[in-house]
């Protein structure tokens, strides 16, 4: 059975449209049943819309206390059916209430090898850093910002030459990949979380792939499709 899940974005939405792309390829097991934004301006919410999917806008700056919106964005989320949340580029803090609401089920993409740049812009100080090697992570939310378990990393190499878009670029194309990646092992009951350990049944060992700037490391490594 699919598993139901809202996604929740603030920006342009490329990773939903990946999510939603996986989806209609028959490769991952969801069903989208909101995307949530709290900018109406996203671009994400037309990405949804021009696939027919439920879509609805809950603006923080309609809210008096991070909780008050966290309560909002929640109800939202429960009245769809979801059983699981993907933040996608959703720029808002969440309070302990919220990631109390659905244990082990919440799932973020950081665009950065945690634990190294959290925080916005994680390809920006990046590439400002001048690191020789970054890449991109989705792992489980936790009360701390992007610090949750681990689910899978990809990482690429960095240049000197490097801006914080052409870092970005190389990093996105991956994140495309490894976010359905990691919403197919959940909705397949395949992630063992043991302390700060994500174990995935069964999973793959790491991949190397591409050559020079395309070059990517993954871990675990991508099944059939991703
Ligand atoms: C991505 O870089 C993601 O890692 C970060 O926000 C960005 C969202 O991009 N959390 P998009 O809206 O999915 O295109």
């Amino acid at each position: 059975m699919a598993l139901k899940i809202a996604v929740l974005v603030s920006g342009s939405g490329s990773n939903l449209q990946s999510i939603i792309d996986r989806i209609d390829q028959g490769i991952l097991d969801a069903r989208i049943t909101l995307v949530l934004s709290n900018k109406r301006q996203a671009y994400g919410l037309t990405r949804a819309s021009n696939h027919g999917l439920d879509t609805t806008v809950v603006e923080h700056t309609s809210f008096e206390s991070r909780e008050d919106f966290d309560r909002a964005v929640v109800r939202e989320i429960r009245e769809s059916g979801a059983e699981a949340v993907i933040l996608a580029g959703f720029m808002r803090i969440l309070t302990p209430f919220f990631i109390n609401s659905f244990p082990g089920r919440i799932l973020n993409i950081h665009p950065a090898l945690l634990p190294s740049f959290p925080g916005v812009n994680g390809q920006k100080q990046a590439a400002e850093y001048g690191v020789k090697i970054s890449g991109c992570s989705v792992h489980f939310v936790d009360e701390q910002m992007d610090h949750g378990p681990i689910i899978i990393q990809a990482a690429v190499p960095g240049f000197a030459g490097d801006s914080a878009k052409s870092m970005g670029e190389r990093i996105l194309n991956l994140e495309h990949r490894i976010f359905p990646q990691a919403i197919q092992w959940l909705a397949q009951k395949r992630l063992k979380i043991q302390d700060r350990k994500v174990e995935i049944i069964n999973g793959p060992g790491p991949v190397l792939e591409g050559s020079g700037k395309g070059q990517a490391l993954i871990s675990p490594g991508l099944e059939n499709g991703f």
